[in-house]
């Protein structure tokens, strides 16, 4: 089937997924190229992560990233993409200053996109808004367990182990009318139980195999990033190795003569 036959997947189509025991693909993009072939590689979502901070502007955390920036690469992502859900992550206090200014910030992102979505790093005090969002129409993907955006606060990226709230914060959030639930960095058996109490999806992330999907950075998948490789992470190809061969053949046929040939050449 051509992706322009292929119809948009939508928030139902989603959380049916989960009650039909179909596992959910997502993946992180940017801009216009990456969308266009996470599309081509017929993903569930895509996700514009405010990874991007570290992926694309070379932080050392998320939070730098700005509600702006998040709408320019999204707008990009937004107009490649045909059939997958779409999700733009609300970055570091773009949700923290009020339930007007929440709403003005994720409105922004909806109309000034064409994404889907938002998704919120959510603790237990997001319940109220969550529901003030969803309550508007406008679709929320919570993110719990590891939450980049505290990372000052945790000192460090940690595995997140306290069961109890773990699965309350996610209960929240499915009450609050978020349709589809991340769990970061949180262990099999924890996740498992978030699992089988919502019915809404779980997306995992460093949270095993017992999610309804699974999400990852494109970057990583690719093999494109090469600092930090956390434990939950795997190249599926070698991107960076490969790329780095053909820019370095590239320059030894300029610096030996070879590139132009004739066949590359006008006459
Ligand atoms: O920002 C991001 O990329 C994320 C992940 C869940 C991959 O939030």
């Amino acid at each position: 089937m051509t992706k322009e036959a292929m119809q948009r997947i939508t928030i139902p189509d989603i959380v049916e997924m989960k009650a039909a025991g179909k596992k959910i693909t997502m993946l992180t993009a940017y801009d216009f190229l990456m969308a266009e072939l996470l599309d081509d590689a017929e993903l569930d979502m895509i996700l514009v992560g405010d990874s991007l901070a570290m992926v694309v502007q070379g932080r050392d955390t998320t939070l730098p990233v700005t509600l702006d920036q998040m709408i320019y690469h999204a707008e990009m992502v937004g107009r490649a993409v045909k059939h997958a859900l779409v999700v733009v992550d609300m970055p570091f206090l773009s949700f923290n200053l009020g339930i007007e200014k929440t709403l003005e910030s994720a409105g922004r992102v909806l109309k000034e996109t064409a994404c889907q979505a938002v998704k919120l790093e959510a603790g237990p005090e997001q319940a109220e808004t969550i529901q003030a969002l969803t309550s508007v129409g406008i679709p929320v993907m919570a993110h719990v367990g590891l939450r980049p955006q505290s990372v000052l606060a945790m000192g460090r990226y940690r595995v997140q182990r306290d069961k109890a709230q773990l699965i309350a914060t996610a209960k929240a959030a499915e009450s609050s009318g978020a349709f589809s639930i991340v769990l970061e960095c949180i262990p099999v058996e924890i996740a498992e139980e978030i699992t089988s109490a919502v019915s809404v999806p779980t997306i995992g992330i460093g949270s095993g195999p017992g999610c309804d999907g699974q999400v990852l950075v494109t970057h990583d998948v690719l093999g494109l990033f090469d600092g930090f490789k956390p434990r939950f992470v795997k190249h599926f190809s070698e991107m960076r190795q490969q790329s780095l061969q053909g820019l370095k053949s590239y320059c030894r046929e300029v610096r030996e003569g070879i590139f132009p040939d004739d066949e590359h050449s006008f006459r």
